[in-house]
């Protein structure tokens, strides 16, 4: 790892040994715990902590006041809306010791958790996903779903370009910006490839 190939503010704070990969941006008074892999153009906002052995793919975005624990993983392009909450112990006790009894959440490529919302641990958040702002995860949620409230119910699908998706009777939906077309078949999402010739 190389510090000219990435940028941390100087109140930033990061352990040794860690992978920071080119492009990154680490921000005020954030912290990068050890044995962190930090993908390559990853933001990581102000007061956000990185806690040990955490994995974040590519162009992953953080917003302030985050903090992703051990457990947590997160593929390439995902977003963490301003104070989103992750957890690693399910049922936490002050006097009891469950360090090391972590259960694990994976964010999939392309998810978004909105701000203030709260990711119950051990479920995880498929991809392209959206979490709505202050909703509390306390489900898997599948691919290109949107979800929101306390407890997260399922209201409708996104695209990829964050979008909601109007399924017509042959279950197809395009979004309006990409243009792109997806299907909806046994409850599940697929974005059609479509053929360019
Ligand atoms: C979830 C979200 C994408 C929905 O947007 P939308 O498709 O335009 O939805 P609408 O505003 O048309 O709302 C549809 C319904 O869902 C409800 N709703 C929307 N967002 C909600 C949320 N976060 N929590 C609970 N209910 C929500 C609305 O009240 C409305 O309910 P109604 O049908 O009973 O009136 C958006 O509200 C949201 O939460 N975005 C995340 C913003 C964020 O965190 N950004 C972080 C970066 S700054």
């Amino acid at each position: 790892m190389s510090e000219k190939e990435y940028f941390a503010h100087e109140t930033a704070v990061i352990d040794q040994p860690c992978q920071i990969a080119r492009g990154v941006k680490i921000w005020h008074f954030s912290h990068v715990m050890e044995n962190c892999q930090i993908g390559e153009g990853c933001n990581l906002g102000q007061n956000v902590v990185i806690s040990p052995n955490v994995k974040l793919g590519k162009n992953v975005k953080v917003q302030n006041n985050v903090s992703i624990y051990t457990g947590v993983e997160c593929e390439d392009d995902v977003f963490l809306g301003p104070s989103m909450v992750f957890t690693n112990v399910i049922n936490p006790r002050s006097a009891v010791n469950r360090r090391g009894d972590y259960q694990k959440t994976l964010v999939k490529r392309g998810a978004t958790i909105g701000a203030n919302s709260t990711v119950v641990c051990g479920h995880d958040i498929g991809e392209f996903a959206f979490i709505g702002a202050g909703a509390v995860v306390t489900k898997h949620v599948p691919a290109y779903a949107l979800v929101v409230g306390n407890p997260s119910k399922q209201i409708g699908w996104m695209s990829e370009y964050g979008h909601r998706l109007e399924f017509n009777e042959e279950g197809i939906a395009l979004c309006p910006e990409s243009k792109e077309r997806y299907q909806l078949k046994d409850n599940a999402v697929s974005k059609l490839k479509e053929n360019k010739s």
